[in-house]
């Protein structure tokens, strides 16, 4: 029966992965995959991690089922960290997934179930496998104005002007702090003006928060997930543990759904653990477990968000020192939006054809879009990425 089936499309990330393994140049640099290297090009293991998992291997008794939304205890902990009691605790139902990934995608499940007809509203460009999952389902696309390839902002007007058209029972997917792939953001008086398209058009933001505390800070960037959450009736929020923490193969992310109050909670509640039920049954529960005893625990909760900061403060570093190679090998300052934008990401604002020229003529891959994972810098390779773009013509 499986000679029916076609070739699928091959994931632009990760097939970008494979050309990297595959290429035998020692001076290749890899700015594709979004995951932190260290200055020795090393994705190490956080050390709360590790220290909670000596605890866990020492003390954990069974590995018996959990809940089908995880243990509750993970549910607390995250929803505290990404909502800090913007809403009330009594109107949030959650669930773990496997991922923020798990997280989406039982997202676009349950928005399926709600409205069938619900039109996904997406920033153009978004994370590639946001698309492909709603494509894979069967939930209709809009794309919403973002990135401005002008001045490589955001293009706000545009995101205004289409955020409009969404209606009650459609979906705005917004990216909580370091847009993917672009690394431009919205401020805070513009997030007021999105949530005030939502409330004006009743449509329903979902916030995909995958780089809480990889931006402005911990608490800033869940700031707009936090202000968004208080001001509309509804709202979903997909979260993951992947890159705060660490532990991507792990697969550790949180569905949060904000209902208007507690009764719609129950119902929400019992929807997610039903999905959970259809897909996967009980999720993960490692790095869940390795999360909660780290939140849980002040003395591992404060060497988390130091090494956290160390992280963030690198690739900040690491923006400020591109952006200056940037202006010293082409003399103009038209590459200084790297400082500003934030998160692992930036797009250079290039077309596909540059970008393959990076990669066959000086071993730097980056996706077809341009986008680059800043994190996959490093203070020696700054200089050669800067002179490359610059060789090249971009
Ligand atoms: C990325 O955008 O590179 C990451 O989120 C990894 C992935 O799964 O695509």
């Amino acid at each position: 029966m499986f000679e029916t089936l076609k070739q699928q499309p091959a994931d632009k990330i990760l097939a970008l992965m494979q050309l990297y393994k595959e290429d035998p140049r020692d001076t290749k640099i890899d700015l594709g995959v979004g995951v932190y290297k260290d200055a020795t090009g090393l994705t190490p293991v956080m050390r709360a991690i590790k220290a909670a998992e000596h605890q866990l291997w020492e003390t954990q008794d069974s590995k018996v089922y959990t809940g089908l939304a995880g243990d509750p205890a993970f549910g607390d902990a995250m929803i505290d960290l990404v909502l800090a009691g913007a809403v009330p605790r009594a109107n949030i139902a959650a669930a773990a997934t496997p991922g923020g990934t798990g997280a989406c995608r039982q997202t676009f499940e349950l928005i399926q179930m709600a409205n069938p007809d619900a039109r996904v509203f997406v920033s153009n460009p978004t994370w590639p496998n946001h698309i492909s999952m709603l494509g894979y389902l069967g939930v209709e696309v809009v794309h919403y104005r973002y990135f401005d390839e002008e001045t490589c902002g955001v293009d706000f007007d545009g995101l205004i002007a289409d955020l409009k058209t969404a209606k009650k029972g459609d979906v705005v997917l917004l990216h909580g702090c370091c847009h993917n792939p672009t690394g431009a953001n919205l401020n805070s008086a513009e997030w007021d003006e999105v949530i005030k398209v939502l409330l004006e058009t009743g449509a329903t933001p979902m916030i995909d928060i995958a780089y809480q505390g990889f931006g402005e800070g911990l608490d800033e960037d869940a700031a707009a997930t936090r202000k968004v959450a208080a001001a509309v009736p509804e709202c979903i929020i997909a979260a993951s543990c992947s890159k705060n923490f660490g532990i991507y193969r792990e697969r550790t992310g949180l569905l949060m759904v904000v209902s208007a109050n507690a009764g719609a909670q129950a119902l929400n509640q019992g929807t997610l653990a039903y999905l959970n039920r259809q897909n996967f049954s009980f999720p993960p529960d490692h790095g869940a477990r390795l999360v909660t005893m780290i939140l849980n625990d002040p003395a591992l909760r404060a060497d988390w968000q130091t090494e956290l900061e160390v992280v963030r403060q690198s690739m900040l570093g690491l923006r400020s020192q591109l952006a200056a190679e940037l202006q010293r090998f082409s003399g103009s300052d038209r590459f200084g939006f790297l400082a500003q934008h934030r998160g692992m990401f930036s797009r250079l604002g290039t077309s596909p054809e540059m970008v393959e020229k990076l990669r066959v003529e000086h071993g730097i891959y980056m996706v077809g879009d341009s986008r680059m994972n800043i994190a996959g810098l490093n203070a020696q390779t700054v200089p050669i990425l800067a002179k490359a773009i610059v060789d090249a013509g971009i």
